[in-house]
């Protein structure tokens, strides 16, 4: 049976009706290297009835991108093809479904749609209404579509999995990372002690950032230089997550956002060791908005490119060296369609 394209109406301006009608997005039609993204044009997605319809002004780059995008998060996160790419988005709700009571059109917001779906690089999504909080209004969209991926797993790494208390010793690697950047300030808000792991360039940053201690990866051994941490925030897994184990204090926790490798001997060491993936929680999402409005909490932004060079992006994402967040405008980047 031949499959006939989709027929895609122009959108003319002021007309409110979108569903169907043409938006740009960026697509693999198979897994492999940043070659097989290809920006496509493709009808704007309907809302379900427990969903909205937001217009993305801005999206971020994480890790996970890229890992779906060569497939080696097929198991974790099963998806079809084509598929839009992207799980951060900064934007305005346009449409609410019958069922949908905590947002309605017009509201700004901000979250991490369900990475099994399509994704944001593109001009529209339909999510889930319970996946999406009102954003922080005092920065604009190219800096909160650098929040939610990151902060909700620095915020669930540190306090519903590692129950960081106040006075507790906390070390963060990778703590320049886009999750670590967020990690390091919530920690200090806490009233925690912080070390971060990074590499010498990005060390006044770190400190900047509320660390009482940074120790170089490349010139330091962190395991020669601590004990009796209470927790370790691993986002960086292998032979790191392995060395942690060393700096604990017994009952002490490793939360790592990789696979947890090694269970054997954290148990033997007495040492609660637990792998999570984030989830996307308004009221999580709602009060680091408030975090930020209130000037406690920063989203550090390494840079922000237009939509269309997603595939640089994700290649410089990959290179594993990003301080901060990759940012992908979308509004002042795609050209409007007429
Ligand atoms: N489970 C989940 O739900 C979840 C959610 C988000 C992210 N993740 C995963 O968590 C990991 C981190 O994500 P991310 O967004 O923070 O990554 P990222 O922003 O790409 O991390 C880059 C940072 O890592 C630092 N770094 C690299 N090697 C290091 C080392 N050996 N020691 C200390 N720092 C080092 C780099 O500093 P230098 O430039 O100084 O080397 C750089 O600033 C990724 O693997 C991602 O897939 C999982």
């Amino acid at each position: 049976m031949v499959r006939r394209k989709p027929v895609l109406k122009k959108r003319s301006a002021g007309d409110p009706l979108i569903n169907n009608e043409p938006m740009k997005a960026i697509r693999i039609h198979e897994f492999g290297g940043p070659e097989v993204l290809k920006t496509e044009e493709v009808p704007v997605p309907e809302p379900a009835a427990d969903e909205v319809l937001v217009k993305i002004y801005a999206t971020s780059v994480n890790p996970v991108d890229w890992k779906i995008r060569d497939g080696q998060r097929k198991e974790r996160f099963p998806v079809n093809l084509p598929l839009i790419l992207g799980w951060d988005v900064s934007g305005v709700v346009q449409q609410a479904g019958n069922a949908v009571r905590n947002l309605k059109p017009g509201d700004e917001v901000y979250g991490r749609p369900d990475p099994t779906r399509n994704g944001t690089y593109a001009e529209y999504i339909t999510v889930r209404a319970n996946e999406l909080g009102k954003r922080p209004l005092s920065i604009p969209h190219t800096q909160s579509a650098a929040v939610p991926m990151a902060a909700l797993t620095a915020w669930q790494g540190l306090f519903d999995h590692g129950k960081l208390q106040q006075g507790q010793k906390v070390l963060i690697h990778a703590a320049s990372g886009g999750v670590g950047t967020f990690a390091l300030q919530f920690a200090k808000w806490k009233g925690a002690y912080v070390i971060g792991t990074t590499s010498g360039k990005n060390a006044d940053l770190v400190k900047a950032l509320g660390a009482d201690e940074v120790i170089d990866y490349k010139n330091e051994d962190f395991e020669d230089k601590l004990t009796a941490i209470d927790l370790v925030f691993d986002t960086l897994g292998a032979e790191t997550q392995k060395r942690s184990l060393q700096v604990l204090k017994a009952g002490g926790r490793l939360i790592t956002t990789l696979n947890p490798e090694y269970k054997e001997e954290a148990d033997a060491r007495d040492i609660f060791l637990e792998g999570f993936t984030a989830q996307s929680y308004p009221d999580q999402l709602e009060k680091i908005a408030q975090l930020i409005d209130e000037g406690r909490v920063k989203p550090v932004i390494y840079k922000v490119m237009d939509l269309e060079e997603a595939k640089a992006a994700q290649q410089e994402s990959q290179e594993g060296h990003v301080s901060g967040k990759i940012v992908l405008e979308v509004v002042r980047s795609v050209a409007p369609l007429n």
